[in-house]
């Protein structure tokens, strides 16, 4: 598989105010380095505020890198463009826009013919049980249905690289796992190269070909941990396994800042990111 995203000593100072001081800086990524290959689902954990949502936003373009390398197909990001979708942390859909109009908005900057749009707007909705809501506007859907409109928007336009920022923290278990499936049979099908931010180490490890866990001040990644886990993968058969245990024990150590260990122990009861880490206000 060809390498399709690479990050190289990259680091991202934000400019802030306050203080009295002019020409602050707060340094949120640093030496940031990563290569994700074509096809490849990378989750990414850490905790609150360690840079996870700065690194998708320099990924889909939306803010520029400080310093380093970031090459997608080995090009430099200039800006937004079709070929990377993001799904934003806390949906970000357009509040003038019915349902079917934001997921039709790729399709529309791309040139898709009307009929064609709507056709392939419903025909995602249809498959995360909103085709009901279609001509509904965002401020009528529940939290979790805005979510699963969000993630069907950057779907519609099959952009190459997926970037998504917690898509499922607003769901409920039943529907994130009805989520999981869906989002795994269409990467299955379409080798979509996937940037997957999440809180729960157990979705991290369940989704993933790699596990990228960051540490924060500034932020940067701390490891990248292979999940070896047999595709594909059904839910209660994998999540029992001893496989999974230990790795979901390994994430959850590295986010507690203990040493990395290989060997086999006893997964905490509730592997939560927000159990492990105090700064979880977000949570
Ligand atoms: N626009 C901004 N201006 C200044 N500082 C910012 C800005 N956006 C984020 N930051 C800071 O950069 C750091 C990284 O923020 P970021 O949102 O990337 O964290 P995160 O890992 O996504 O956190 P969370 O898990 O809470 O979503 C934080 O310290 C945050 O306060
Ligand atoms: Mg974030």
């Amino acid at each position: 598989m060809s390498v399709n995203i690479v990050v190289k000593d990259m680091g991202l100072d934000y400019a802030i105010r306050g203080g009295g001081r002019k020409g602050g800086k707060l340094t949120a990524l640093d030496g940031v380095s990563l290569e994700v290959k074509q096809g490849e689902f990378l989750s990414v954990v850490g905790p609150s505020g360690c840079g996870k949502s700065t690194l998708l936003y320099i990924l889909a373009g939306l803010i520029r890198k400080s310093r380093g390398t970031v090459l997608i197909n080995g090009r430099e990001i200039t800006g937004p463009a079709l070929d990377r979708g993001i799904v934003m942390q806390g949906y970000a859909l357009f509040p003038w826009r019915t349902v079917q109009r934001n997921v039709e908005f790729g399709l529309e900057v791309k040139g898709t013919p009307k009929a064609a749009r709507r056709r392939k707007a419903l025909e995602y909705l249809e498959s995360v049980g909103l085709s009901d809501f279609a001509q509904r506007y965002p401020y009528e859907l529940s939290g979790g249905m805005k979510q699963r409109v969000a993630i069907v928007r950057a779907l519609a336009y099959d952009p190459d690289i997926l970037l998504m920022d917690e898509p499922f923290a607003a769901v409920d278990e039943q529907t994130r796992e009805m989520l999981h499936e869906e989002l795994l049979r269409i990467w299955e099908a379409t080798h979509k190269t996937i940037i997957f931010v999440t809180h729960s180490i157990d979705e991290a490890v369940f989704l993933s070909d790699r596990v990228a866990v960051m540490s924060a001040g500034p932020g940067a990644i701390k490891r990248i941990i292979d999940v070896n886990l047999r595709r594909p993968r059904a839910g209660g058969a994998v999540k029992a396994s001893v496989d999974f245990s230990v790795l979901r024990n390994r994430v959850w150590r590295l986010l507690q800042n203990m040493p990395d260990s290989e060997r086999e122990g006893a997964a905490p009861a509730d592997s939560d990111i927000s159990d492990v880490i105090s700064d979880s206000a977000t949570l």
